[in-house]
């Protein structure tokens, strides 16, 4: 028998025949594989809108991941449409007011923007001091904590059943294909759930994506994963990048004394080698002395007690879902390199505009499959506004602040100077990053704003001597720029 975690007590045992449905038959109107933040999130927002929802999940524990730490402005939003906005209180969550970015030891401030729609706004003097006031923020925790809370939500809603149990296949219809439900394993039993929908939430190593498309998730990287205890941040409730001569690495605070240290390792980098002691050699001779010297003891006593772990840096571009009964969401469709904490953000968006599309008003009856792929259909394209900002950015971002090639580096070292001019050449992109503007051409224009003046302090900073070949090699900086954005674009736009 599977685990049913949310049903009551016997002297009040409910007479809804729905739930009575969902409990025995295992038959509802949704079944969602993947109990993680997306799964629960739309989970409870069907349930919202009166549909009966199966939620699986494999393992109920707390997680213990070292991904979805920090939830960027854009995400709390979605999570206040939800109705789920309660799930970041006490999680002991800590308060984003926005970035640090740390250039080989610069410092520069990025506080989320305060207008909401991104156009160039004057500023008073002084307003960069209110912190707070009327900005939008985000929240960093412990995974574990609110994916706990968001579990709590899906467990007492009345239409949503939780059970504990991991899926294996999908059924389908013999004559048509459709997809009718999953087969699972609940403790070594075979077991089966129906639905006119199964939506697969199953996360990055989904089971269930090769059902769909047939692309594979690219992976160039890895980061890896340190909790530092009592750091000495330079800028508290800020994330951190650190900038230098290796990939990036990212810092910010997910408990009263945690911090998260992430630290990108790209594939057979030889200082990570065995020879050179591994990736321990790499964290203790490279990275810790690259960091800022008030991080350092905490950094180094980490080294020395964690236990190490990574986890894969993907790029899966998004399809349109096709498959009738069956929807693909969340990293289980598409995902994008995590250095800007963009992940949850679009799961959560996802959720919010997914349930608008499927609402009843809009598709009274989830059995009609035409209807459904049309909402698909119409699902992949209006997500892009969001997503399609959120994904280039993370994967253009990536490519210069990993910057090997001079080029790439010229590219590195312009955005870094674009953000010390500070006013829209800050709140552009972290107005971008934090899912807060929603405009793909104020993506376009920054990235080759940030070119150009790349290109700029490129060529002015030659001397006499070198400036012709300089002024060549600004074409090779500028056609560097195309070739990091315009491949993420394309894939954009395809269905
Ligand atoms: C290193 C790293 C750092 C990241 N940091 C951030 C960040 O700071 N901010 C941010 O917004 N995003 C971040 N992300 C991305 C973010 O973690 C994901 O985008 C997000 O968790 C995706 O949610 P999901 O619901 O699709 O998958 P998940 O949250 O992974 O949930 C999948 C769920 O499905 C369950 N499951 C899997 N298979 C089965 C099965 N067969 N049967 C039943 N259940 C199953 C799993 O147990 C899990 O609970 C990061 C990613 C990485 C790799
Ligand atoms: C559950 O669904 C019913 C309709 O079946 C609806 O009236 C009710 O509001 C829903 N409950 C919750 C908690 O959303």
């Amino acid at each position: 028998m599977p685990m049913i975690l949310d049903s009551p007590p016997p002297e009040e045992q409910s007479v809804d025949p729905i739930e009575l449905r969902r409990r025995v038959h295992h038959e509802a109107d949704v079944v969602i594989v993947g109990a993680g933040i997306l799964g629960c999130a739309i989970a409870v927002a069907l349930g919202n809108q009166g549909r009966s929802v199966i939620l699986l999940e494999r393992s109920l524990k707390e997680p213990d991941r070292i991904v979805g730490e920090l939830l960027q402005p854009g995400g709390v939003t979605a999570l206040e449409k939800l109705g789920l906005r309660d799930c970041l209180e006490d999680i002991d969550a800590i308060r984003v007011l926005g970035y640090d970015v740390i250039y080989y030891g610069q410092e520069v401030r990025i506080p989320y923007p305060e207008s909401q729609d991104g156009a160039p706004k004057k500023r008073k003097r002084g307003d960069m001091e209110k912190s707070g006031g009327g900005r939008p923020e985000g929240r960093s925790f412990h995974h574990g904590r609110f994916i706990r809370r968001l579990r709590e939500q899906a467990m007492t809603n009345a239409n949503v059943t939780v059970v504990e149990t991991t899926a294996s296949e999908l059924v389908r219809c013999g004559h048509t294909g459709q997809v009718l439900g999953v087969e699972c394993n609940t403790k070594g039993e075979k077991d089966y759930y129906f639905g006119h929908l199964t939506i697969a939430a199953d996360g990055y190593a989904s089971k269930f994506r090769k059902e769909s498309i047939t692309q594979a998730p690219v992976s160039k990287s890895k980061f890896w994963g340190l909790e530092l205890i009592d750091a000495d941040l330079p800028m508290p409730n800020h994330g951190h990048v650190v900038l230098g001569d290796g990939a990036p690495i990212l810092l910010y605070q997910i408990g009263t004394h945690e911090t998260r240290a992430l630290i990108d390792i790209p594939e057979n980098l030889p200082s990570a080698s065995v020879k050179n002691g591994g990736v321990k050699g790499h964290l203790r001779n490279v990275v810790l002395p690259s960091l800022p010297k008030r991080v350092q003891p905490s950094f180094e006593a980490a080294i020395d007690r964690d236990r190490l772990r990574s986890m894969p840096n993907s790029w899966l571009p998004a399809s349109t879902n096709r498959t009738p009964g069956f929807i693909l969401l969340g990293d289980a469709m598409n995902m994008r390199h995590p250095l800007t904490g963009g992940g949850m953000t679009v799961a959560l968006n996802d959720a919010v505009l997914l349930s608008e599309l499927l609402s009843p008003v809009n598709v009274p009856r989830l059995d009609d499959t035409k209807v459904v792929l049309k909402q698909m259909q119409r699902f992949h394209w209006q997500r892009k506004g969001l997503t399609s900002v959120i994904n280039i950015l993370a994967q253009a971002l990536y490519s210069l602040f990993a910057a090997e090639d001079p080029q790439l580096k010229a590219l590195q070292l312009g955005c870094f100077r674009y953000f010390q001019r500070g006013g829209n050449c800050v709140d552009g992109p972290v107005g971008l990053l934090g899912g807060i503007i929603r405009k793909p051409f104020t993506l376009f224009y920054h990235f080759f704003a940030v070119a150009l003046y790349a290109i700029w302090i490129y060529v002015a900073s030659s001397s006499l001597l070198t400036l012709p070949v300089r002024l060549v090699g600004s074409i090779g900086v500028f056609w560097k720029a195309c070739v990091v954005i315009f491949p993420y674009i394309f894939s954009e736009l395809r269905s």
